[in-house]
C-alpha cells in the first residue's frame, strides 16, 4: 500500500513522512560515517549510547543487532540457559518467546488481562514452577504493563525481570521511564518502531555496571579486548550508520510521541459513538505512546471489518493473529491454548487503525468513516 496526502491508500505506519522530515539530516551524518571509515563501534554509536541511556534514565546502554538479539543477550548476560523456564505473555510478537527459545531456556506462556491486553501479574503467580527463572513483561502496543505487581510477584519467588521495551520507547509508568524498572530492558529500531532505523537494530538499556560489560562483551565476539575472548559470544552491533539515523530520530522522539497520543485522542472522539467496538485503555499512572491504536471489534466479524478496510485503501492490520502458543513453532505447546482464554478471544477480535505522528485529522476522519461502514454492514 502507498503512501497518501490527498485521497488515497492510509497506511498503518508512514515511513515515508518520517523519513521527510529527517532524510537531509541523517544524508548528512552518513556522510561524515563514511568519510570517516568508523563503521563498526565507532563514536557515532557511543554517543547514541549515551543519549539513549540518558533518555530511559538508565546507566547503560548497549546497542545491538536486533530487538530478539537485545532480549537473548540480557537473558544470556544474567545467565539464563538451558533448564530454566522464563514467563512471557502468550499475547506478543513472536521475538520475546523465540529469543527464550536461543538462550536454550524454556518459554512458558501467561494469559493477559481482558482490559488492557497486556500480561496479567495473577497469570504469572499461577505459572510459577520451581525452574522459573524470569520473567519478561512486554509493554505492548505503546503503554506499560503493571510493573510494581510484576516486580512484587518477582520479588517473592525470586525471578529476573526483564523488560521487552520494543513498542514503548518513551513510554512512562508513575512518571518512569520504560525501560527503567527491570534488571535489563530489551528494545527494537526496527524501521516502524517509535525511533526505528533504516534497516534492523535494537538495544539493551541496563542500570548493572557488571551486567553491561558482559553485553558488551557477548555483542562483540565475547571480546573486550582484541582478540581476547574470555567467553563466546556473537556478531550482533548496532552498526555506525544505523547509530546516525537513531540519533537524529531520538531528538524527535518525545515531539513524535506526543503526536501520536494526539492522534489516539482524536480517534478516541471519533469513535465515541461507534457501537460494536471497544477502544483499548490507557492504564492509570501510564503515559501510552501508542505505537499501535488497538480496538476490539466485539460485536460482528474482526476479519470481514478488516479486509473492507484493506479494500477501501486503509491499511489496518491484526496484532495479533494468534496467541504465541498457538503458532506453528510453539505447536507442541498447544495443550496451553485453555490456559490463556482471554489472548485468545482477542486474537479473534483485535484490529489496529492507522497511527504514526504524521496521520492527518482528515485521513484519521476518512478511516473512521470506513470503519463505520464496515460496522454497519455487520448489522
Ligand atoms: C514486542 C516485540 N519484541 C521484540 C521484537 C523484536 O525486534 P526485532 O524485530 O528488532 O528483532 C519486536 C518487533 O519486531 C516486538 O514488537
Amino acid at each position: 500500500m502507498t503512501t497518501d496526502s490527498n485521497g488515497d491508500a492510509i497506511p498503518l505506519v508512514d515511513l515515508a513522512a518520517a523519513n521527510k522530515e529527517i532524510s537531509a539530516e541523517v544524508l548528512a551524518g552518513m556522510a561524515s560515517v563514511i568519510e570517516s571509515g568508523a563503521f563498526i563501534l565507532g563514536p557515532e554509536l557511543s554517543a547514541f549510547e549515551e543519549e539513549f541511556a540518558n533518555f530511559t534514565q538508565t546507566r547503560h546502554c548497549v546497542g545491538v543487532s536486533s530487538g530478539t538479539d537485545a532480549l537473548e543477550l540480557a537473558m544470556r548476560a544474567a545467565e539464563i540457559g538451558e533448564g530454566d523456564e522464563v514467563l512471557v505473555p502468550a499475547n506478543t510478537f513472536m521475538a520475546t518467546a523465540s529469543s527464550v527459545v536461543r538462550t536454550g531456556a524454556t518459554p512458558v506462556f501467561v494469559d493477559c488481562d481482558p482490559e488492557h491486553l497486556l500480561i496479567d501479574p495473577e497469570g504469572i503467580a499461577a505459572a510459577i514452577t520451581p525452574a522459573c527463572k524470569a520473567i519478561v513483561p512486554v509493554h505492548l502496543f505503546g503503554q506499560m504493563a503493571p510493573m510494581a505487581s510484576i516486580q512484587a510477584v518477582a520479588d517473592e519467588h525470586d525471578l529476573v525481570v526483564f523488560e521487552d521495551f520494543a513498542q514503548s520507547q518513551g513510554a512512562r509508568q508513575d512518571g518512569k521511564t520504560s525501560g527503567s524498572l527491570s534488571l535489563a530492558a530489551a528494545t527494537s529500531f526496527y524501521p516502524s518502531k517509535n525511533i526505528g532505523a533504516y534497516g534492523d537494530a535494537g538495544a539493551v538499556v541496563t542500570n548493572d555496571d557488571r551486567l553491561a560489560d558482559t553485553l558488551r562483551a557477548l555483542r562483540n565476539y565475547g571480546s573486550s579486548k582484541k582478540y581476547e575472548h574470555p567467553i563466546v559470544g556473537f556478531n550482533c552491533r548496532l552498526d555506525s550508520l544505523q547509530a546516525v539515523v537513531l540519533r537524529i530520530a531520538l531528538r524527535r522522539l518525545d515531539a513524535w510521541n506526543a503526536s501520536r497520543r494526539d492522534a489516539a485522542r482524536r480517534y478516541d472522539q471519533l469513535l465515541d459513538k461507534a457501537e460494536g467496538i471497544r477502544i483499548l485503555p490507557c492504564r492509570p499512572g501510564n503515559e501510552h505512546v501508542f505505537h499501535l491504536y488497538v480496538i476490539e471489534i466485539m460485536d460482528g466479524d474482526r476479519d470481514r471489518v478488516l479486509a473492507e478496510l484493506q479494500a477501501a485503501g486503509i491499511g489496518a492490520g491484526v496484532h495479533y493473529p494468534l496467541p504465541l502458543p498457538m503458532t506453528g513453532a510453539f505447536a507442541c505447546m498447544q495443550q496451553m491454548a485453555e490456559s490463556i482464554p482471554v489472548a485468545t478471544a482477542a486474537a479473534a477480535r483485535v484490529l489496529s487503525l492507522p497511527i504514526y505522528p504524521q496521520i492527518t485529522a482528515e485521513q484519521q476522519e476518512r478511516v473512521v468513516a470506513q470503519l463505520m461502514a464496515a460496522l454497519r454492514q455487520e448489522r
